[in-house]
C-alpha cells in the first residue's frame, strides 16, 4: 500500500484541528510549489515552558494533513525546547513512513512547529539558536518534483 494505516488514520481523523484564539505562538509556512499552507498554534505554560495545547490548520494534501496532525501529538505536553528538536524524519517515522515523493510534506510540518516556537520566543524576548532555523535541512526539497498531489 502506498500509505501506511497510520497516515490514513491521521488524514481521515486529524487530531487537534482548528484555530486557537489565545495562542502564545503561531507559525505559518507554505510550499510555493504546491501552494499548500500550514498554520500551527501553540499554548505554552510560562512557568514550566511546557506546551499545553496545540492546534493546526492545513490547507493541503493528505500527507500534509497527516504530518501536521501527528506533529501536534508529538509536541503536546512536551517542553518547548523539545518541540524545536522535532525533525521531519521523526514525523515520518511516527507515521510508519511516507512515499518518497511525499517526504517534503513532513518538512512543512517541521517548519510549522518551528515557526510557532520562534514566534513564541520572539514575543517573549527569549533567545534561541538561529541554527535551529537553518534552511536546507530537507534533502528532498531539491531532489523531488513537487506536483501538489
Ligand atoms: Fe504540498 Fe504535500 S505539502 S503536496
Amino acid at each position: 500500500m502506498l500509505y501506511s494505516e497510520k497516515v490514513m488514520d491521521h488524514f481521515k481523523n486529524p487530531r487537534n484541528v482548528g484555530e486557537m484564539q489565545d495562542a502564545d505562538g503561531i507559525g505559518e509556512v507554505g510550499n510555493a510549489k504546491c501552494g499548500d499552507i500550514m498554520r500551527m498554534y501553540i499554548k505554552v505554560d510560562k512557568d514550566t515552558q511546557i506546551i499545553t495545547d496545540v492546534k493546526f490548520m492545513t490547507f493541503g494534501c493528505g500527507s500534509a494533513i497527516a504530518t501536521s496532525s501527528i506533529a501536534t501529538e508529538m509536541i503536546k505536553g512536551q517542553p518547548i525546547s523539545k518541540a524545536l528538536e522535532l525533525s521531519n524524519k521523526a514525523v515520518v517515522e511516527a507515521l510508519g513512513g511516507l512515499p518518497t515523493h511525499k517526504i517534503h510534506c513532513s518538512v512543512l510540518a517541521e517548519e510549522a512547529v518551528k515557526a510557532a516556537v520562534k514566534d513564541y520566543y520572539d514575543k517573549n524576548g527569549i533567545k534561541y539558536d538561529e541554527k535551529c532555523y537553518a534552511k536546507g535541512s530537507c534533502p528532498c526539497a531539491h531532489e523531488f518534483d513537487h506536483k501538489g498531489e
